[in-house]
């Protein structure tokens, strides 16, 4: 009797943890993103951003192709956002709250900050300038946390953190890959 109710459980957590292990390595990044994302706080989030685009992970995978790609995943997501707030200031509720529009109002300066730092960044991108783009994607994530500042006082949850939070998070790995240009 024995044998068998020894064996197969630890069969059956062999074949677990081979299962879960090769699941969870969806990607295998290239050595040049594996490098970066190493130096961003969230390296699946990292790896999953840049392979979004499918030109990444080809044998001519570069910095200037993950610069075009951060920058410019981070160019879409600041401009849907700048996009949405006109929409959060015409809400019924906004307009109930005086604080509230005044905290949105700031939020649509700052990013309209972001998205033309991260305009200059993919100009300087194409005419081959490097030296400002790593402060470049820092004015972009620093108007992402000055916009979620702006809504200090006012009632909580605030309506931008999922948005701020996202464009901070791509900002980091613009931040990574620019400074494979100095
Ligand atoms: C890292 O990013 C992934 C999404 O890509 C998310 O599911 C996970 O919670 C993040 N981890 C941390 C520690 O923020
Ligand atoms: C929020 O405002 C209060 C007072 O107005 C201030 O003391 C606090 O430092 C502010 N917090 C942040 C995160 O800016
Ligand atoms: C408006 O915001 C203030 C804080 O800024 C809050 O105390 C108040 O409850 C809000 N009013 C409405 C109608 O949501
Ligand atoms: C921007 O980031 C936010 C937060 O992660 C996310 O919800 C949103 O889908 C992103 N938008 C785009 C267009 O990438």
């Amino acid at each position: 009797m024995g044998f068998h109710s020894l064996l197969s459980p630890s069969i059956l957590v062999l074949f677990f943890i081979f299962l879960t292990s090769s699941s969870s390595e969806v990607t295998k990044p290239i050595k040049l993103v594996d490098n970066i994302c190493k130096k961003t706080s969230n390296y699946t989030f990292c790896v999953d951003t840049l392979y979004s685009d499918s030109r990444v992970g080809s044998p001519d995978t570069d910095s200037y192709l993950l610069g075009y790609v951060s920058f410019g995943l981070a160019y879409i997501n600041a401009t849907t956002t700048s996009s949405q707030i006109p929409v959060l200031l015409k809400n019924a509720n906004t307009q109930k709250n005086a604080s509230l529009q005044h905290a949105l109002q700031q939020c649509h300066r700052y990013y309209k900050k972001a998205v033309s730092a991260i305009e200059e960044a993919y100009n300087d991108l194409n005419s081959d300038t490097y030296s400002n783009l790593i402060s470049l994607a820092k004015v972009a994530s620093d108007s992402a946390s000055d916009c979620e500042g702006s809504f200090n006082g006012t009632v909580k949850p605030y309506p931008l953190t999922e948005r701020n939070n996202g464009l901070r998070r791509l900002c980091e790995i613009c931040v990574v890959v620019s400074k494979l240009f100095t």
